[in-house]
């Protein structure tokens, strides 16, 4: 093929190829018939195929396709097979539709759970976004469909987001935001990337040549082809230089334009005009290796839908209630039961094939029980006191009720972020209202991202976190409430108390064209657990029918070398009385180590399924990366020798196990020390301390005649009292030299130079 390719592009004229590199319409590339090059269809995305029957349209209405729940009940699952087979599944739909590229999965990190499309994206942690990710394009492409990694990256707010400036320093950027991306083209070769519309570090991302072609392309070895964001595109040739070979949409005659000038004007190599050109052909014609043809199975993908539902739904609170008997007489209220809300707004929208209507599968499966209705709340924003009152009425003479509260789309969408975590203020008086006549009480969420609960949860027997759902939520919320399916869900992002908690609270969200990621490292549990501050609910955390007991916790080896990493093994047991299935998490913590690190991080996890009184070991590998870390300095991830924690938990709070190992670390690290490094610097060096060592002697010999005091144990303090040592210890060792000026012969700047010589080999 690479051949074929080659003689096509030496065919191609100058504006065959920049025309290549531009949309032909919303959807599709640009043919060229002469070349017998096709067209390639791409279609939105992620959680469904949205394939829009006129190319030249964005908004109308879709195809029919199975609406599956979106991100933030997919990474609740924990299951990545599952999100291959709904991967598989989307790809089957693809076939049906002609469509060669899904557009998705995204694997933005949630900084803050105020971010509009946070239930497009996985998670706040970046090795379950990244697994996420990665099986969800295993599955699509293992069909012969392609996927779109997006958007990379640090596209983690809707403010200002086709022109804000993320400011995120280099480690955060490697340790947060970026690993998701990094282990789903590693993992997974998606087909293609779009690039994020926001700037990063004060660039467009579209226009960033170190995100894209250093990072993306040459570091990480994605072999794809990179489409920038429907419109992310400012100018053209800064883009082509900067690595992205797509634009879309189009058409944009002034693009192409600007392109061939470009190349005639040697602004822009046609080299690299030639390497977009290939990169895009290769994905044009491994797509006509699978034939867009046939029908996809309805039923099954529906079936599938609920299966997933069911499985990321999250139990977050039961006080017995649940699961609910099929007798008496049972209120269902809130407009959500008739009225599913599934999906979110904005381009992930589908058309779905039908929707389970949650009121109508709660009374198949009610046996007795009678059922009765009360919309409770309306649509819009206002305030109905009525409706509330019936709902009381309805609820006062039930046995139990169960309210159905929906985020309404003008509280979360696509396009604009969250003002605050509440519900509307309607839906709050309502869950207030019904509680207090109906302690047997149940709630069932409807959302992508955490809402406030602190006015009414502890009013409520119960909580079912049911996300946006997917077309067949409806199903599955039915199937637990009865028991008929046992919930084993769990949080894929931490609940904070109130918004005021949450990690980006005072870098939120940015203004004068810049959002200051202030919190760095530090979202999500890394916060919570670094300021040692309760949440409502814990990142990991879910609930069951039944228990689990974790037990006979073991490693592969106590001592290690990093690069062979250690595998956890352990056995689980369900001690309840019906069938069920636990998640396992796998935390590292770093004991001590030269750079700030969060208290523990995941880096493994595994789903378990067990009958009453099954037990079953599971095994968890830990690679280089599980205990590494991004040194900026050093500019790549570093392991340092020492002990690390691998803390076994049901929850980030709920830490089971532990169990201690020893790293040796492989790596022979560069010096890097500078004329600005700091006398601690050169004596935890090791080539620093063999050449620094005599003269560090004498610098605190001349500080004891400066200062008086000796340098070290008790004594230590000088006549200005401080220990100097200390405070000197921090300082450039060329400052301190300056201090003690008079001491030396030669001058500080010529000391350290040659000092630098010696341990670099070389000038400096
Ligand atoms: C969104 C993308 C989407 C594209 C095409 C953009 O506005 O950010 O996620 O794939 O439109 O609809």
């Amino acid at each position: 093929m690479s051949d074929q390719i080659q003689s096509i592009i030496s065919e191609m004229t100058l504006e065959e190829k920049a025309a290549l590199c531009t949309g032909a319409s919303a959807w599709t590339t640009t043919p060229i018939e002469r070349l017998g090059v096709p067209e390639l269809t791409v279609s939105d995305g992620p959680h469904g195929v949205r394939r829009v029957p006129n190319v030249n349209s964005m908004a109308i209405e879709s195809l029919p396709a199975t609406c599956f729940p979106t991100a933030s009940c997919l990474a609740s699952t924990w299951d990545v097979e599952l999100i291959g087979a709904m991967g598989q599944a989307m790809a089957e739909e693809c076939v049906a539709l002609n469509v060669d590229v899904l557009l998705g999965p995204g694997t933005n990190m949630k900084r803050s759970p105020l971010g509009g499309r946070n239930f497009e994206y996985f998670s706040e942690d970046p090795y379950l976004a990244g697994e996420m990710a990665a099986s969800l394009i295993n599955g699509v492409q293992s069909r012969g469909v392609g996927t779109s990694l997006k958007h990379y990256a640090a596209n983690n707010q809707e403010f200002q987001r086709l022109s804000i400036s993320a400011e995120v320093d280099e480690r955060t950027l490697r340790e947060i935001y970026l690993p998701a991306f990094e282990k789903a083209v590693k993992q997974a070769g998606p087909w293609t990337v779009m690039c994020a519309y926001n700037k990063l570090n004060g660039e467009y991302c579209s226009e960033h040549h170190w995100l894209l072609t250093d990072i993306l392309k040459n570091e990480w070895g994605f072999k794809g082809m990179l489409v920038s964001d429907w419109g992310a595109v400012h100018d053209r040739v800064t883009s082509l230089n900067a690595g992205i070979d797509l634009e879309m949409p189009g058409p944009q005659e002034r693009r192409v334009e600007a392109v061939m000038k470009a190349v005639q004007s040697g602004q822009l190599d046609e080299a690299v005009l030639d390497d977009s050109v290939r990169r895009i052909l290769n994905i044009v014609f491994k797509a006509q290796e699978t034939p867009k043809t046939g029908t996809f199975d309805v039923d099954a993908h529906h079936n599938l839908a609920y299966k997933i539902a069911t499985e990321g739904m999250v139990l977050l609170k039961n006080d017995g209630l649940l699961p609910l008997k099929s007798q008496g007489h049972i209120a269902v209220i809130g407009r959500s039961a008739e009225s599913a809300h599934f999906q979110g707004g904005g381009s992930s929208h589908i058309n779905p094939t039908r929707v389970a209507v949650p009121f109508k599968e709660l009374q198949a499966r009610a046996g007795e029980a009678e059922l009765t209705y009360a919309e409770g709340y309306p649509a819009d924003d206002s305030f109905q006191q009525e409706m509330i009152d019936q709902a009381v009425t309805n609820a006062r003479s039930a046995d139990v009720t169960v309210l159905y509260i929906a985020l309404p789309n003008f509280k979360e969408s696509e396009g604009y972020d969250r003002a605050d975590l509440d519900l509307t203020e309607q839906q709050v008086a309502l869950i207030k209202a019904v509680a207090r006549v109906q302690p047997k009480t149940i709630v069932v969420l409807n959302n992508g991202a955490p809402v406030a609960m602190n006015a009414w949860l502890d009013d409520v027997g119960a909580v079912l976190e049911a996300w946006m759902m997917g077309q067949a939520g409806g199903t599955a919320i039915a199937e637990v409430l009865f028991g008929k399916a046992n919930p084993c869900g769990k949080l894929s992002e931490t609940f904070p108390l109130k918004l005021s908690d949450t990690p980006a609270y005072i870098n939120w969200p940015g203004g004068a064209s810049e959002v200051r990621y202030g919190e760095g490292l530090f979202i999500g549990y890394r916060y919570y657990d670094a300021k040692q501050m309760p949440v409502l609910f814990p990142f990991g955390f879910g609930l069951s029918y039944t228990t689990f007991t974790y037990s006979n916790a073991k490693v592969s080896a106590t001592s290690f070398k990093d690069v062979d990493g250690v595998t956890v093994t352990l056995d689980v047991t369900n001690t309840g009385k019906i069938a069920g299935k636990e998640i396992v998490q796998l935390y590292v913590h770093d004991r001590k180590s030269a750079l700030v690190r969060p208290e523990k991080e995941l880096k493994g996890f595994a789903k378990v399924e067990l009958q009453p009184g099954e037990t079953r070991s599971i095994s968890i590998p830990l690679d280089f990366r599980a205990f590494a870390f991004y040194h900026p300095s050093y500019k790549q991830w570093i392991t340092e020798d020492g002990e690390f924690d691998l803390l076994i938990a049901a929850s980030s709070a709920d830490v089971r196990e532990s169990l201690t190992v020893t790293l040796e670390s492989t790596l022979t690290l560069p010096c890097i020390l500078d004329k600005e490094s700091t006398i601690r610097e050169w004596i935890t060096d090791p080539h620093g301390k063999l050449v620094f060592g005599p003269l560090y002697e004498q610098v605190k010999a001349h500080n004891r005649e400066m200062f008086g005091g000796s340098d070290e144990g008790e004594d230590s303090e000088s006549a200005i009292g401080m220990d100097i040592m200390d405070m000197m210890g921090d300082m450039p060792l060329v400052s301190v030299l300056s201090w003690q000026q008079a001491a030396w012969s030669s001058t500080p700047e010529e000391i350290v130079d040659g000092l630098l010589k010696q341990v670099h080999g070389k000038e400096t």
